[in-house]
């Protein structure tokens, strides 16, 4: 497995593993999947200190991917990033997550933030302990704010100081 920055080209792979998420669990909040146009420009818009990066299979199949963006718009914030990793149904349980985290974890290094934060929904147990073994820890999360497939949705945020 290699592990490198995305490229306008993986978008449709990035775009298949996103809306299976989409159309099948509250790990993410959209509701219509992405548009390979939106996915395009998604991609696009993050390079340099907020990047994509993907982990692709000696077979270049992309097996999952992970992006840096920006916590919050106000300048204020410039130094804080907010993660997120989606790995492929068939190639999950075998350290895929686990590294594209850690690459994450040094890219927002490399590039001076100051720390990390993931928002999880709070029944996703497998991002939860991804995230803690990755040295994240639980800072609060906030009630019902999200309603997806008939219920309520509950936000967990975890942070890692870099
Ligand atoms: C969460 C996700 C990224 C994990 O990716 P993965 O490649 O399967 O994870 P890894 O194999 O690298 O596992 C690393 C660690 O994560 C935890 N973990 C992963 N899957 C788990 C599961 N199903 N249940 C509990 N813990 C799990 C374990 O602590 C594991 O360490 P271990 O293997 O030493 O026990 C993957 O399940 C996924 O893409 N889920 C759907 C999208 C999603 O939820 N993304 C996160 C949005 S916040």
């Amino acid at each position: 497995m290699r592990l490198r920055l995305a490229t306008i080209d993986d978008a449709e792979a990035v775009a298949g593993i996103y809306n299976h998420e989409v159309l099948t669990s509250t790990a993410v909040s959209d509701i219509e999947p992405r548009t390979l146009e939106a996915q395009r420009a998604w991609i696009a818009e993050r390079s340099g200190a907020h990047a994509v990066v993907v982990a692709e299979l000696v077979d270049s199949d992309v097996a999952g991917f992970g992006s840096l963006s920006r916590y919050k718009d106000r300048p204020a914030y410039a130094t804080t990033v907010e993660s997120s990793v989606y790995v492929a149904a068939n190639h999950r349980g075998r350290g895929v997550g686990a590294a594209i985290i850690d690459e994450l974890i040094s890219v927002a290094r490399t590039h001076g933030f100051h720390t990390i934060i993931a928002r999880i929904e709070a029944s996703n147990t497998a991002s939860i302990a991804l995230h803690t073994q990755a040295g994240f820890e639980p800072i609060g999360t906030e009630r019902e704010v999200g309603r997806k497939f008939g219920r309520w949705l509950n936000m967990c945020s975890l942070q890692k100081m870099l």
